[in-house]
């Protein structure tokens, strides 16, 4: 996939202009604005229906400009930023001047990443300035890992679409707050933990990864239309025939060791490597609601690896949804 120069310099004149882009990273797809622009940065939590209250992150051009940024690098974040960037890797630091605080939700901390993505990098260095970007999809709903995908979400609300193919890795980046003495990852993602650990020389706590569900302590998030049910592994099969023959559209997530598909009505069948999952996850969610599933059955990946961030957007799309929300999904 090869996007234009011309393009490129479309889309740096539009997000000069206060308008915003959508551009391509390794994760997901960002929908993005001038990061120094509030009210282009406030046209991103209205296009996307997303509470103001909700940082976005910073994407910057290289690690050598994260000083313009945020305040107090530690030797510890700066060593992460030299090792993984440009990657899935989001620092959490203390906020500079550069940023304003309706990016930050009003937060003093500030989240930046450079990431890896030819495209992106080009639209960095043509515009010049941070872009801020949260996953162009409507608040709530599955992450767009192609322009098409975009294009669905957000229609006329984005100015400018770059088209950069399908994103790499699939999944958003890790999220790791190095404010404090210990780093902590605050969200799972693309660097897994082992690679973190492996670099810190040291173990990296991880959000709680219970499947405890209590209702509105796990606000659903990466969600598709049709509900998402999980089970464990070898019952996928059997729970998928049963609400299929009382009634449901059943989509299911096979996995690669079952045999014989299931009589329901859509099937995907899950690549072998937590790779291809996390690359292929939003797409297959998103295929399944396409088929008109009403109700998907899937069991979590061993949490290791990609695993990780797999299972927990996994576990935040079979959260439990705000009545008005699923009222409001039921009638698209
Ligand atoms: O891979 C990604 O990270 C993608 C691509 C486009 O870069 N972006 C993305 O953005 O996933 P978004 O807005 O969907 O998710 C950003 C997450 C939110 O969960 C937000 O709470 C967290 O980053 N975040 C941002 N600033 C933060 C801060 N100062 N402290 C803690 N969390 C923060
Ligand atoms: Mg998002």
């Amino acid at each position: 996939m090869t996007v234009r120069t011309s393009d490129i310099e479309k889309a740096a004149g539009l997000l000069r202009a206060g308008g915003l882009v959508a551009l391509p990273t390794e994760t997901v797809y960002g929908l993005g604005a001038n990061a120094e622009d509030p009210a282009a940065v406030a046209r991103i939590f209205q296009a996307k229906g997303r509470p103001s209250s909700h940082p976005l992150i910073v994407h910057i051009g290289g690690a050598d400009s994260l000083d313009e940024w945020v305040e107090d690098v530690s030797p510890t974040a700066r060593l992460l930023a030299e090792h993984f960037w440009p990657g899935p890797l989001t620092l959490v630091l203390p906020r500079g001047p550069r940023v304003p605080l309706e990016a930050t939700g009003g937060l003093d901390t500030a989240a930046v990443r450079v990431p890896a993505h030819p495209v992106a990098l080009a639209l960095l260095s043509a515009f010049g300035g941070g872009i801020t970007a949260p996953s162009a999809n409507r608040f709530g709903s599955v992450s767009p890992t192609t322009a098409d995908h975009v294009r669905a979400e957000l229609g006329a609300a984005v100015d400018f679409v770059l088209d950069g193919g399908p994103c790499e890795v699939g999944v958003e980046s890790t999220i790791v707050d190095v404010t404090g003495e210990v780093p902590g990852v605050l969200r799972p993602g693309g660097v897994t933990r082992e690679e973190l650990e492996a670099v810190l020389g040291c173990p990296v706590t991880v959000p709680e990864t219970s499947s405890v569900r209590v209702p509105g302590q796990h606000p659903s998030h990466y969600a598709p239309r049709a509900r998402v049910v999980l089970v464990a592994p070898d019952k996928v099969v059997a729970e998928a025939e049963g609400a299929q023959e009382r009634g449901h559209r059943v989509g299911v997530f096979l996995p690669p060791t079952a045999v014989t598909p299931p009589k329901v009505h859509a099937v995907v069948d899950l690549p072998a490597s937590a790779a291809a999952y996390a690359r292929g996850l939003y797409g297959f969610l998103r295929e399944l609601d396409e088929q008109g599933c009403d109700l998907i059955i899937a069991s979590l990946p061993a949490e290791e690896g990609l695993g990780l961030a797999i299972a927990n957007r996994l576990r935040r799309a079979a959260g439990p949804r705000p009545d008005g929300e699923q009222l409001g999904r039921q009638e698209r």
